[in-house]
């Protein structure tokens, strides 16, 4: 797998629920409201970040005691930014596509096109039945959520959308106005078989838990593969949680307290829960199916992408996944105000460094 020759994208993990990014008694420096999260947005925006990730979520998992809606807290960030992309993380189930494109179209022109989404297939079954949501099986939910992005795009780029999928009907339908270009950015997250079929018919964007750059290149040839067959072209981010240090004993020595101050109880009540969700999930691939209990203390494996050093063994380390097939980084941090800005001044640097110097080789083999 080569390496793209565009610069890696970087996001963040916005926290718009409450409790940080891992499941343990750490302190974290974090807060969840909207005024934290403008001033956050703000410094990720002047310090190199290309995008923020919000989370959906309607009930307490792991801890999360408090959620706020991830649509409408996206917004109010693109409106505190002026160059900083927001993806929104929408459930289907909860949300319907005609209610989706029409929210997102008018987001993408209050704020010049910087709105994306991430549709989510949902893990959470306690939380589909505390708000009165069907519960579908795994490679069902794939089914809808396929379904769900197809008539999104259709809706947003075609007139007179006629659609009749099992789950969802348009008929004849045209929304104006429609979405300004840029068009909005469709991602996912999942990594099973049904997730990454449908990143090969249909998604702008697959989002992966956290993984070694060997076995996130599996995943990448993977999709590309099949993608080729299909003629649509699919862009990657991996998930990791960032520990960066001036040395690399004191950024080991974080991660050796957040996981000696992990909520077992909590841990292993959400480990139960996601690895019940993926059951339907024939091949065993999918998000959380090799977790460990340490893994899973960041709730998407991000300890695994191992972006835990000094910022130059931070910076070679991101490049080894872009070299892998990554195209984008998705960042958690313990204490995000402090951590994103010393990221974005410490290591992005570094990394456009040799981002620089192998199109420089690049060129000169050519
Ligand atoms: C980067 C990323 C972000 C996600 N965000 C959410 C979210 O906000 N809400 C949610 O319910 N699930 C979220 N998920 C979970 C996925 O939708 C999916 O249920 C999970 O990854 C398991 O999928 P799999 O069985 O295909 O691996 C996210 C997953 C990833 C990788």
């Amino acid at each position: 797998m080569s390496a793209s020759r565009e610069p890696v994208k970087f996001a963040y993990w916005v926290p718009n629920v409450s409790g940080g990014l891992v499941i343990s008694n750490i302190e974290q420096r974090t807060g969840w409201t909207i005024d934290y999260n403008r001033k956050l947005a703000q410094i990720a925006e002047a310090n190199g970040f290309d995008y923020a990730l919000s989370q959906i979520r309607f009930t307490a998992g792991y801890g999360a005691e408090f959620q706020h809606e991830s649509v409408s807290f996206s917004h109010a960030l693109l409106e505190s930014t002026t160059t900083l992309k927001v993806i929104a993380a929408i459930l289907p189930g909860p949300w319907n596509p005609a209610l989706a494109a029409k929210q997102i179209a008018t987001i993408n022109h209050l704020t010049n096109g910087r709105v994306a989404v991430n549709v989510v297939s949902g893990w959470f079954r306690g939380e589909f039945a505390a708000i009165g949501e069907h519960w579908l099986d795994h490679d069902e939910r794939y089914r809808r959520s396929e379904e769900f992005i197809r008539a999104l795009r259709g809706i947003w780029t075609e007139d007179n959308f006629t659609f009749r999928g099992d789950f969802y009907r348009f008929n004849d339908y045209s929304l104006k106005p429609k979405p300004i270009d840029p068009q909005p950015e469709i991602f996912q997250g999942g990594s099973s078989r049904a997730a990454r079929d449908m990143a090969a018919r249909v998604s702008d964007w697959y989002f992966t838990n956290g993984n070694t750059p060997e076995e996130i290149a599996k995943q990448v040839n993977d999709i590309r593969a099949k993608a080729k067959v299909n003629e649509h072209t699919v862009r990657v981010g991996v998930n990791a949680f960032a520990i960066v240090r001036e040395t690399e004993e004191e950024a080991k020595a974080v991660l050796a307290e957040i996981i000696e101050k992990a909520n077992p109880e909590a841990v292993n009540a959400f480990g139960h829960e996601v690895k019940n969700a993926g059951k339907a999930s024939p091949e065993g691939e999918g998000n959380w199916a090799k977790s460990s209990f340490e893994d899973l203390v960041q709730y998407n494996d991000g300890f695994r992408s191992n972006l835990i050093g000094t910022p130059k063994q931070v910076a070679e380390r991101v490049v080894a996944l872009k070299r892998a097939g990554a195209d984008l980084i998705l960042l958690g941090f313990l204490h995000f105000q402090e951590e994103v800005e010393y990221f974005g001044k410490h290591v992005i640097p570094l990394v456009r460094e040799i981002e620089e110097a192998e199109a420089a080789t690049a060129v000169a083999a050519e």
